[in-house]
């Protein structure tokens, strides 16, 4: 008996995989759906298909090489067509976004930015009426400071509180920097004035809301898929 949730994904992934297209240059996201989007593409590379890409993770980046995908880099390629990528919430109006729990937030916002089309791959659990009512937003913060940048965060209202690994130190990102999960219905804010208060915020590297950001939500589910636009 096959995980519904697991189905959802794979079929949501198999749709984003199949957008990429021979000679484009490829953002890949980070996360399990994205693992699933980055077999498949390497599935269609083996076959014959020519493509470059850039990884959002060190993880995805290992699973690509693994998997004989082309690497570049930004100084090669500083304009991707298409980045596919997971996320943790999707707000089903606006498709704004919370990214980061996998802690990949800073590459995969810097790669989404880079990206001429943003492609969202996800399972129906993902999808929410109300930005941050499931999920805190992820801020990748300087780890120089980080208890006065977490005081300022708290005395805005987003109840920071540090990523720590499951031996009590904090969680380092790829970029080196630690992670503040905060509250967002706490603050009271919007998502739009919760990422101006987050940019605001010195000691903040960046921060796991990605507002107006994807170009299209592909859903999964065991029938099939749903394609949501802004
Ligand atoms: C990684 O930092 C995240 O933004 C992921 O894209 C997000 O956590 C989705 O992951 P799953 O596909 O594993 O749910």
């Amino acid at each position: 008996q096959q995980d519904p949730a697991e189905a959802a994904k794979r079929k949501a992934a198999e749709w984003a995989a199949s957008q990429v297209k021979e000679g484009m240059a490829v953002g890949l996201g980070s996360g399990s759906t994205s693992a699933l989007v980055i077999e498949e593409v390497g599935r269609r590379v083996a076959a014959g298909l020519h493509i470059t890409a850039i990884a959002t993770s060190e993880q995805s980046h290992r699973q690509a090489l693994s998997l004989g995908i082309p690497i570049t880099d930004f100084a090669h390629q500083p304009h991707l067509d298409l980045t596919i990528d997971g996320a943790d919430e999707v707000q089903n109006e606006t498709l704004h976004l919370i990214k980061g729990h996998g802690g990949a937030l800073l590459r995969e916002k810097i790669v989404a930015m880079a990206s001429g089309r943003l492609l969202i791959a996800v399972d129906p659990r993902k999808l929410v009426t109300k930005l941050g009512s499931v999920f805190t937003v992820p801020v990748e913060v300087v780890p120089f400071g980080w208890e006065t940048t977490a005081a300022r965060l708290r005395e805005q209202g987003f109840a920071p509180e540090l990523r720590v690994k499951e031996d009590g130190e904090p969680y380092v990102t790829d970029g080196h920097h630690y992670i503040l999960h905060c509250n967002l219905p706490q603050s009271g804010l919007s998502a739009e004035n919760a990422a101006e208060a987050f940019n605001r915020t010195v000691g903040v590297v960046e921060h796991g809301l990605f507002l107006g950001m994807a170009s299209q939500v592909v859903i999964g589910s065991i029938e099939g898929i749903q394609i949501l636009e802004p």
